[in-house]
């Protein structure tokens, strides 16, 4: 059942090119570069008039939420807001009937994701449900919504559902901006043909990147204390690096948005600190390699995730792990793969169960 793999963790995050492909087939056609969107389709006026987008979620999926905030504000210029469920259901948030609900959640059965949809229908809100169970809870509450196309995730870590989340996402927000006509068409075409791509650059990334993420496993497996870091595109993708590896290798880990450094974190640098960057290239590049510098500076050590023709970066970095050149809203769901890679060996490195995690449970269905 393990198809040849040691865990369904490493199974599942081999999977990521075929989840991504198979959450992309049907909706984008490479040929015309033009995206179809039923469930979006349905909610067509909703969407396009709606004040504000609210994305609620937990944990990864929150995450995959966060970056879908940087995508959509950019691309269709409407105002999103990113809840933690449980925060969001206890508030006494302020819901119209302007407002559009996006759900996204592997499981479909989060019980503080589930209750936060319950609670914003009842005030006339629009439930939009991403979800990879056929069927599940908060797939029927949804008023419409997009399947993952992931297929069953059966280690506790969110590795497959949160690439085909992010897929799906990105599908969504270039289909929105071309409702509402917010976006070029070259933009939208680039950013078409450059998705339709991403399963071969994922692949790459795992056939091209493993013994070298094995031996940065084994060289930093006894720290105690990771700082993961990225900005913009990226920072969402350091907090899933740091929630990845405190999750499968028990070592505290904190992502951050690498420029909130200075305001207190750095205080923590020192020659035992690993510091992973994830720093592709992109609009806010040449700041995150300052950030770098201020880190070496103070003998961090810097692990980074580079585009690869990066030579500034990867001559700053004690290790680094290339990606493919991509645009800057594509780069993340690429930069993510070598940290799922890198706290699946740390977790190895220190033999812990990886597919099942101490006190962890794969669906949350308590508060
Ligand atoms: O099934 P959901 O996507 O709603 O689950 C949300 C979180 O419980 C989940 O992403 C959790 O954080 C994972 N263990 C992360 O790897």
């Amino acid at each position: 059942e393990k198809g040849g793999y040691e865990h369904f963790m490493i199974k599942e995050i081999h999977e990521q090119p075929q989840a991504i492909f198979d959450s992309l087939r049907g909706r984008l056609d490479a040929e015309n570069l033009s995206i179809t969107l039923s469930g979006l389709e349905k909610i067509k006026d909703k969407l396009t008039a709606a004040r504000r987008i609210i994305i609620v979620a937990c944990g990864t999926s929150w995450h995959a939420g966060l970056l879908a905030e940087y995508w959509i504000e950019e691309l269709c210029r409407v105002n999103v807001e990113v809840e933690y469920a449980s925060e969001f259901r206890y508030r006494n948030p302020i819901i119209s009937s302007d407002d559009v609900i996006i759900a996204i959640s592997q499981s479909g059965e989060t019980a503080d994701t589930l209750v936060a949809l319950e609670n914003a229908k009842t005030q006339g809100a629009t439930i939009f449900g991403i979800v990879n169970v056929v069927g599940s809870s908060i797939a029927r509450i949804s008023d419409a919504g997009i399947y993952t196309h992931a297929g069953p995730e059966i280690g506790v870590a969110s590795t497959k559902a949160f690439s085909a989340q992010l897929t799906v996402l990105l599908l969504f927000a270039i289909k929105l901006a071309e409702y509402k006509e917010t976006v070029s068409e070259d933009l939208r075409k680039e950013l078409i043909k450059e998705l339709s791509i991403i399963p071969e650059k994922v692949k790459h990334i795992l056939d091209s990147s493993i013994d070298n993420i094995k031996e940065i496993a084994v060289k930093y497996q006894h720290a105690t204390d990771f700082l993961f870091l990225g900005r913009g595109y990226n920072f969402p993708i350091a907090l899933e690096g740091a929630l990845k590896l405190k999750e499968i290798s028990y070592i505290h880990a904190e992502g951050y948005p690498a420029a909130e450094m200075k305001h207190g974190p750095i205080a923590l640098v020192d020659e035992t600190l690993p510091v992973v960057f994830v720093a592709t290239k992109d609009r806010v590049h040449e700041k995150i390699v300052s950030n770098m510098q201020e880190i070496k500076a103070r003998s961090g050590k810097l692990i980074s995730v580079v585009t690869e023709d990066d030579q500034l970066a990867i001559d700053l970095s004690d290790e680094h792990i290339k990606i493919p050149v991509s645009h800057e809203m594509i780069a993340p769901i690429l930069a993510v793969i070598p940290l799922q890679l890198l706290s699946y060996y740390v977790g190895i490195e220190r033999q812990i169960d990886v597919d099942r995690p101490r006190n962890l449970a794969k669906s949350v269905t308590v508060e």
